[in-house]
């Protein structure tokens, strides 16, 4: 570690709590944006990137999801974050994602500032909430404790300023340093196919700087940063640490949480990510034939009843989010099978897919092209459009109970 080359480098704070506890409408507040206001069904579901000035110093902010569906995004947001801040109604209290956000944080030895929301509200009961915080070991100062419980109200914009400050002092403590000139390094937040332009990836730098022209490799997948863009959309040559930014460049869509690293030359970037491929499917190989085989001899004892689906979606992190809660519906013996998966719209091969294996397609904010349409009417395939993750797996559990019936 080259000590003269480290500089000061942004806190990368995740905002985590509960659902509708009001985290994307804090965002909102300090970027000066509606975000919230234009969600699908009013809940996040991705991870949003943000980095905000305060006092001359940089933020980056990342925004995750509350609704129960999202723990893997959560969990990410935290292994990558330097501070928690978890945000708590201040009517609702805490609940089971407040605990799981607190335990996330925990598991990553975060550092924890609590936001206590919608002190507007007339309902709203600080000091009951102050109580459940401790009785689920979250020490505040009032109660002789370390942690920051900072009261405010996205929606008159109360108390912000106070928590902005706590957050830069809280990461001062931290004295985070990274060095810039060295080749980067990072980890992909989200990562989805654009309509227009390709696969497109955001990217959190963590270490060095992100430069136009890199040669990267991310898990099994290799390329090169053809176009890069801050949080804002504006176009950027480079990025230093703690910044998000979105690339384009990559031949396929990355999977969100795998690391970004970027090597000295296309080809040496080629091997690196050929080697991780081949891995990954041993991996896979492996796991695939245990549970096709344990399948098959249920299915010849006439014991696993199944719901065939065929899932495409526009994130990687919805696709997520969905295979998780997927894999939680029906019984023992009664399950949904996943028997294709993938990001992008839906396509004529899909079809014939669903169509051989009995399968329903699962189109999430996705279209089927017009091959794929016409196959589906001939074929009688049932494509099924969502674009909030909640009223699919309640769509999908009515299915399951009907076949039980
Ligand atoms: P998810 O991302 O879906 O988990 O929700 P969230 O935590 O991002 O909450 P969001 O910002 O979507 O806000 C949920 C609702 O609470 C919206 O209707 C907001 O307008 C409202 N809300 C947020 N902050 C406040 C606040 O300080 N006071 C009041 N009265 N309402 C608020
Ligand atoms: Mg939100
Ligand atoms: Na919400």
């Amino acid at each position: 570690r080259d000590d003269k080359n480290m500089v000061i480098t942004p806190p990368v704070v995740t905002i985590m709590g509960h659902v509708d506890h009001g985290k994307t409408s804090l965002l909102d507040v300090i970027r000066k944006t509606k975000v919230a206001a234009g969600e699908a069904g009013g809940i996040t579901q991705h991870i949003g990137a943000y980095q905000v000035e305060v006092n001359d110093k940089k933020i980056t902010f990342l925004d995750t999801p509350g609704h129960e569906a999202f723990t893997a995004m959560r969990a990410r947001g935290a292994q990558v974050a330097h501070v928690a801040i978890i945000v708590v109604a201040a009517d609702d209290g805490v609940m089971p994602q407040t605990r799981e956000a607190i335990d996330h944080a925990r598991a990553a030895k975060m550092p924890i500032i609590i936001a206590l929301n919608k002190i507007d509200r007339p309902n709203a009961n600080p000091d009951r909430v102050k109580q459940q915080l401790v009785e689920n070991d979250v020490l505040i100062e009032e109660y002789g404790g370390d942690i920051i419980c900072v009261p405010i109200s996205a929606k008159k914009g109360e108390g912000i300023d106070e928590l902005l400050d706590y957050i830069l002092l809280v990461a001062e403590l931290q004295d985070l340093k990274a060095n810039p000139n060295l080749p980067a390094t990072g980890v992909i937040i989200e990562a989805k196919l654009e309509k227009s332009s390709g696969p497109s990836a955001t990217v959190l730098v963590q270490q060095g700087t992100l430069k136009m022209g890199d040669n990267i490799v991310v898990g099994p997948i290799s390329g090169k940063v053809r176009a890069m863009f801050n949080d804002r959309g504006k176009r950027v040559q480079k990025a230093p640490p703690s910044t998000p930014v979105s690339i384009m460049g990559l031949p396929e869509v990355p999977q969100a949480g795998d690391h970004l690293e970027v090597l000295e030359d296309e080809k040496t970037a080629r091997q690196q990510a050929q080697k991780e491929l081949e891995q990954r499917r041993g991996e896979t190989n492996n796991l695939g034939q245990v549970s096709l085989d344990t399948l098959y001899t249920q299915m010849q004892e006439g014991t696993v009843k199944e719901l065939n689906v065929v899932l495409k979606s526009d994130v990687q992190g919805s696709a997520e989010a969905i295979k998780g809660s997927l894999s939680k519906l029906g019984e023992e013996n009664l399950k949904v099978r996943l028997i294709r998966e993938g990001i992008g719209n839906v396509s004529e091969t899909d079809v014939h897919l669903a169509a051989a294996s009995g399968a329903i397609v699962i189109a999430f904010n996705v279209k089927p092209d017009g091959a794929a349409l016409r196959e589906a009417q001939k074929e009688g395939v049932d494509i099924r459009y969502y674009n909030i993750i909640y009223k699919l797996i309640d769509d999908i559990q009515a299915a399951l109970t009907g076949m039980l019936e």
